[in-house]
């Protein structure tokens, strides 16, 4: 496995990849990798001849308020994880080979990114859209991996693919859980012990609101208030938003007669965590 500080390497190695022919797969991360990390990784080797997995904790993402000064990493576990899980390259660049002084190009959109977590996190998705692009310009990958559990940012690519012409196969793979139903996050870290227990709340609201879409319920206030509900006993618990949108436009909808995306980020104490599920009322299969 290499490993690759700036833009020039990543550029030379990959370059040399594409003139002998290889398929290129990008796993986009921000480090402290978990399984559902891996569980990327593994599918980006099943699918291509090279795999680069980026690790940077990407600042424009941050709102002031935010954990950026904060977000865990641990380099050393990272590039053994990497290795193990069959990385060739990392590329594991500083803010300032990312963002030299001067630098003033973003990448936004107006629509998708109001919604959810735009609302609690208004630079957000800015932030991802700028960084993604420029690691997409970087790598030249034929295919990109993102988790589903951030299924707005999954969306927001896909658009931000489709929109500005990235000859790139953006892949979406399943939200990958502990045995107890919480769904993978590197900051499931900053939860204390009692917090990991009542952060349980996510998962268990997730699990209620589908169970209520594969019974076919097709009034969203009803699997909403349901979900919620789940959430609001736990006195830890604090609810950011419960929603349920149209998958296509983030917009949120009432009645359940398309692909729809059920949301939740609720604060454990001071940290915010996000769950969802998708679904595909006409079928009632899992989108
Ligand atoms: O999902 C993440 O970890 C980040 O938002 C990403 C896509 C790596 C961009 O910094």
């Amino acid at each position: 496995m290499k490993t690759a500080e700036t833009i020039q390497q990543v550029r030379e190695i990959v370059k040399q990849w594409h003139r002998e022919g290889l398929s290129v797969g990008l796993v986009p991360t921000m480090g402290y990798l978990h399984e559902g990390h891996l569980n990327l990784i593994s599918r980006a080797r099943k699918e291509n001849d090279r795999v680069v997995v980026s690790i940077f904790i990407n600042p424009t993402q941050f709102s002031p308020n935010e954990d950026l000064a904060s977000y865990p990493c641990d380099w050393d576990r990272d590039a053994a994880s990497c290795e193990t899980a069959g990385t060739d390259l990392i590329f594991h660049p500083e803010p300032s080979e990312m963002y030299p002084e001067g630098f003033v190009s973003f990448v936004d959109m107006d629509v998708l990114t109001k919604e959810l977590c735009g609302l609690s996190r208004p630079v957000h998705f800015r932030g991802v859209c700028t960084v993604v692009s420029k690691l997409f310009h970087i790598v030249q990958p034929d295919r990109a991996y993102f988790g589903e559990k951030d299924a707005q940012q999954l969306a927001v690519i896909r658009r931000m693919v489709q929109d500005l012409n990235f000859d790139i196969e953006v892949v979406g793979c399943p939200i990958v859980r502990e045995a107890d139903g919480l769904a993978k996050s590197s900051r499931n870290t900053y939860l204390s012990a009692e917090e990991r227990q009542a952060a349980l709340v996510l998962s268990q609201s997730i699990f209620a609101g589908k169970r209520l879409a594969q019974q076919g319920e097709t009034d969203a206030e009803v699997i909403r208030q349901a979900m919620r509900q789940i959430i609001e006993v736990e006195p830890l618990a604090k609810i950011d938003y419960v929603k349920i949108v149209d998958l296509s436009t983030m917009q949120q909808i009432d009645v359940l007669d398309r692909p729809f995306l059920a949301a939740i980020a609720v604060y454990i104490g001071k940290t915010r965590l996000i769950d969802n599920f998708m679904f595909q009322p006409t079928g009632g299969a899992n989108v």
